[in-house]
């Protein structure tokens, strides 16, 4: 089919649309990300007001970039992916243009009430209950999207990345609703109905699954779909990729008390939750491996091709953040690493290396397709972008493991007498310059992507007036 037909036959007006706003929630949550991390280094900038502090931007930041800017990126990806592997257009544009509108409504109500100090105070799951109940409605109807789409497809079989995306809308429905099930006592203000360990318990069960489905899983899906799509090449192992599959969802679900470590929880929960976090390594090395081989015979073309060097180096930190992973649930290393920069540095490996990295990818892949042009404005406009964010995501991470460590040993460091050798203020001192490094690898991460902007802006406009100038002289 030739672009222009596929343009016809497929709904891209919601791709592009999630595409957009994949940008825009991307270039806010960052700059958000920058605030949050000049404020640790600068604390005036906090400016004395309570919708300001870093208390409640800390919870914007999260939001938008998981919920605005990644949550974008995996509704753009699959209805685009789904739509294509099952050669049919997505099921209904009505309900589909819903989901859009909806999930925008979602992020701007995040963006009206953190602020305000309305949350349940609850990590990644701050919104309140009216919003928790209108994010689950839009979920739902993605989900219906979605399914019916791949029911009415015309390939025979189901692409697994499909599979990837599927898992990940349904696991996302079942932890957000049971994580949020509360007892509302006004329209922005309701309590758990769990209390106490229990609590805390589901909290990081729908925590740590946050992470493995919203931020692992369906950007699996995008893995398996573009890094094929951008090498020209069939994935390595179709076998693999289901084993990859049924391993990383059965064990995913069990890891979350590795985040409640040396607390009320009992003993024999969290040492199931690091003996399943280290077995959580083979399936994601297995995935990590299977993107990798992918390129076999095809390394060559990392030299000139900056979207694939995009995709490959996503892969190789989401290897590193999934081999980290484990060792920090080894429950003597966290030990030293809990309440610490390292979580924070092990984060946004993930977070910047692997989801963000992906993201561009694949985002660079679709766009052209998606708009209808040949390729991006400017390739060497894309080539800037992967070495500020590559520059960015190792001055943040390895700024923020010299914090932890620092911090870990200053902690727990006693004199003979039993007291402890440093007061808190001390380690605080000591992480300043990581601070300051931090903050620099959080500019340029953000420049690549007003870079990526301005090069998608170039892409759809530009060709635009290019066209109109076309037909005016054919005239
Ligand atoms: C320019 C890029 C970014 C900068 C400068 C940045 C900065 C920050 C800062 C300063 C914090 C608070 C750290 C603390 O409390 O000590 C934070 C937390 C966090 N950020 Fe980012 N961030 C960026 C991008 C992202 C992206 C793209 C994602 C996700 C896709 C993300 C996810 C998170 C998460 C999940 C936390 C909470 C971590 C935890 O509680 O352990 N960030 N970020
Ligand atoms: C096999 C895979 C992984 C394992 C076993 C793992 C394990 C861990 C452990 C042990 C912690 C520290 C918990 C604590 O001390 O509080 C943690 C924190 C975290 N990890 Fe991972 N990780 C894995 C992969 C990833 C990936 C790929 C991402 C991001 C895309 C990610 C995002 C996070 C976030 C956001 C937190 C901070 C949660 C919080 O305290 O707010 N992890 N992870």
């Amino acid at each position: 089919m030739s672009t222009h037909q596929q343009a016809q036959a497929y709904n891209y007006k919601v791709v592009r649309q999630f595409v957009v706003m994949t940008v825009v929630w991307g270039i806010v949550g960052m700059a958000m990300g920058v605030w949050i991390a000049s404020q640790l280094v600068w604390p005036e900038l906090n400016l004395d007001l309570p919708w300001t502090s870093f208390g409640r931007l800390r919870p914007l930041h999260t939001s938008l970039v998981i919920f605005g800017f990644a949550g974008s990126a995996q509704f753009a990806a699959s209805y685009y992916a789904v739509q294509r592997t099952c050669q049919v257009r997505l099921f209904s544009d009505k309900l589909a243009a819903f989901t859009f509108w909806g999930w925008q409504a979602t992020i701007v109500i995040m963006l009206i009430s953190l602020p305000l100090g309305l949350t349940t105070t609850k990590e990644y799951a701050e919104i309140e209950f009216t919003g928790a109940v209108w994010m689950a409605i839009v979920w739902v109807a993605y989900g219906i999207v979605f399914f019916a789409t791949l029911m009415r497809r015309k390939a025979k079989h189901i692409y697994v990345g499909n599979w990837f995306f599927g898992a990940f809308i349904v696991v996302i429905a079942m932890l957000h609703v049971v994580n949020h099930l509360s007892i509302p006592v006004s329209w922005f203000k309701s309590y758990p109905v769990y209390s106490g360990a229990t609590d805390a318990m589901v909290q990081w069960w729908y925590g740590h699954n946050a992470v493995g489905f919203f931020l692992t899983t369906g950007f699996l899906g995008m893995m398996y779909y573009f890094v094929p799509k951008q090498v020209g090449r069939p994935v390595y192992s179709y076998r693999l990729s289901i084993v990859h599959f049924w391993a990383l969802i059965t064990l995913y679900i069990w890891a979350g008390p590795h985040h409640l470590h040396y607390t009320a929880l009992p003993d024999w929960a969290q040492s199931l939750g690091m003996a399943m976090s280290l077995i959580l390594l083979a399936p994601s090395w297995g995935g990590m491996i299977n993107g990798m081989m992918t390129l076999s015979g095809a390394w060559h073309k990392l030299r000139s091709d900056p979207i694939l060097r995009f995709l490959v180096l996503s892969l190789a930190f989401y290897g590193m953040s999934t081999f980290e992973g484990p060792m920090m649930a080894i429950k003597t290393v966290n030990a030293l690493s809990h309440y610490t920069d390292w979580t924070i540095g092990h984060v946004h490996a993930g977070a910047l290396g692997w989801v963000a990295m992906i993201t561009f990818g694949s985002l660079y892949h679709m766009i052209p397709k998606v708009f209808g042009r040949e390729q991006m404005h400017s390739i060497g406009m894309i080539n800037a972008h992967f070495w500020l964010a590559t520059i960015g995501t190792v001055l943040y991470i390895a700024s923020m493991w010299v914090n932890g460590i620092a911090q870990g040993l200053m902690w727990r460091a006693t004199n003979d007498d039993g007291t402890l050798t440093y007061a808190f203020v001390e380690a605080l001192v000591a992480s300043h310059p990581g601070f300051i490094v931090r903050f620099v690898g959080g500019v340029c991460f953000l420049s690549g992507m007003l870079l990526m902007a301005y090069n998608t802006w170039r892409t759809v406009r530009v060709a635009d007036e290019k066209l109109a100038l076309n037909n005016a002289s054919l005239a």
